[in-house]
């Protein structure tokens, strides 16, 4: 098979917010206890408690932002009961999952826990059962240099300097039967986003606010913007592909992106004709802020799954899909980055294990600044007989910057290689680095027994128009 692809590096899409790669971790499953956190006293290596293997590939990915607590976990979690001595903790049935919680993991741990990966702290209050002086405390807790109970509180626990937490999300998926303290309709959230915001800005007007948004019920945005559009600069959408759902194909699971994409800029379209209509000034763009395959296997109280290649061809998709859509989409974080839906599983007897997911995190990882820039693939296409639509084989983003062009090119062919030309306006490169990831078949995974069946590939050479994309291949070409 043959293909074209364009690059215009003087035609810019938005400037590269890296936020795009972020990622989530939960209490939930094995996430926090046998992912992140496994105690000083563990057999398993650790760095003061935090599971070692984990953080060095954490580290790798870069992610630039990671949210906490939660998801649902987030809507019943009281953080009060995650600080001061672990031994004293309260050990609690924990009401969103249903499970145990020790609370030896709270907003300390998860703050240093940053620190060690280098990342940006994303936290969610809980704006189920919670109230909004909680919040409030929360943002004392964490930011305030007062000489004020809970800013007093953390300096007692050693910490001197605020943690400066930037981003807060007020709520996890409100519209859901299924969230603890769920709200009945959009305005009931709104409302109550309103209450939460007004709290916690008094304490930190500096902060920047996460509210929740829904990927199907547009009367729900409406009225989140209409009614609370001037207290929050992000509106949450999540998106689960449940990718074994009867007769779903793999062709139908690669063509998702472009569905999904299409829904973000409907959203996002929804929430300018509503800003206007409302007068509402303040600038709200999209917060992606879950998002990953999901398969059936992958059941409460543990959500595990192992990934595949045909699932590392959905996420580089998504992937491309956000450096396009970075100028309304400028923050997402993939769900989850260790054991829960996960990029990395891990077991109990500290072997670890990197998915094809993660490898395509990786790869991104390396265009973290610069420009997206414009890109046209003509390839042939196949017919998604769920979502209807033609779907072409190739699919481009890339990143331009300081004399290096960065382009993403996915094949989506399950069996066949495709012969690219590829064209450069503005920008004439001399040498080429490519990297690949696809396996043997789009069924290929890593398992425990045999951790590195699918594995990046690399070669350098000058450069040549003409690439040879392998079949079922997320492919970064760093031309320069
Ligand atoms: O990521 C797993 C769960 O999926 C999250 O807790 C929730 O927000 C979503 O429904």
């Amino acid at each position: 098979m043959q293909a074209k692809v364009f690059v215009d590096a003087e035609s810019k899409i938005a400037r590269l917010d890296d936020r795009i790669y972020g990622q989530f971790i939960e209490h939930l499953g094995r996430c926090i206890y046998g992912g992140i956190w496994v105690g000083e006293n563990s057999k398993i290596p650790n760095l003061k408690g935090f599971r070692l293997d984990v953080l060095n590939a954490v580290r790798e990915l870069k992610p630039p932002i990671v949210r906490w607590p939660g998801g649902n976990f987030a809507s019943a979690y009281h953080w009060e009961d995650g600080i001061g001595p672990r031994e004293s903790r309260p050990r609690k049935f924990e009401l969103a999952w249903e499970a145990e919680e020790s609370n030896e993991f709270g907003t300390c741990e998860f703050i240093e826990w940053t620190r060690l990966v280098y990342t940006e702290p994303f936290i969610v209050v809980n704006a189920g059962n919670g109230t909004p002086e909680e919040a409030a405390h929360w943002v004392e807790f964490c930011n305030s240099t007062r000489n004020t109970r809970y800013a007093e509180w953390r300096r007692r626990l050693g910490y001197r300097e605020p943690f400066n937490v930037k981003l807060w999300g007020v709520g996890n998926e409100l519209w859901g039967r299924f969230q603890v303290g769920f709200c009945r309709d959009g305005e009931e959230c709104a409302w109550r986003t309103a209450e939460f915001v007004n709290e916690m800005m008094r304490v930190d007007p500096t902060i920047k606010i996460v509210a929740v948004g829904c990927d199907y019920d547009l009367e729900w945005n409406i009225d989140m913007v209409k009614i609370a559009g001037n207290y929050f600069d992000y509106l949450s959408v999540h998106t689960y592909v449940f990718a074994d759902r009867q007769g779903r194909t793999y062709e139908d699971l690669a063509a998702w992106p472009t569905a999904l994409e299409e829904n973000l800029r409907t959203i996002y379209r929804l929430v300018e004709v509503t800003k206007r209509r409302y007068g509402v000034k303040k600038d709200i763009k999209l917060a992606f802020d879950e998002w990953n395959v999901w398969y059936p296997e992958a059941k409460p109280p543990l959500l595990s799954q192992i990934t595949k290649v045909k699932d590392a061809i959905f996420t580089a998709l998504v992937l491309n899909s956000l450096q396009r859509l970075n100028r309304i989409v400028p923050l997402a974080c993939f769900a989850q980055t260790v054991n829960v839906l996960p990029l990395i599983l891990t077991d109990d007897e500290g072997r670890m294990l990197l998915t094809p997911q993660y490898l395509v995190f990786k790869l991104y990882a390396e265009a973290r600044e610069g420009d997206v820039v414009r890109t046209l693939a003509f390839s042939p296409s196949y017919h998604s007989d769920e979502l209807d639509s033609e779907v072409p084989y190739i699919d481009s983003s890339a990143v331009f910057t300081n004399g290096r062009l960065y382009l993403f090119l996915v094949n989506k062919h399950p069996e066949e290689k495709v012969e690219t030309e590829i064209f450069i306006r503005g920008f004439e490169p001399s040498s080429l680095n490519h990297k690949w990831i696809s396996g043997e078949s789009i069924e290929d995974m890593n398992t425990f027994d045999e951790p590195n069946r699918v594995k990046l590939g690399e070669r350098d050479q000058s450069f040549k128009r003409l690439i040879e994309l392998p079949p079922h291949s997320v492919n970064l070409l760093t031309l320069s």
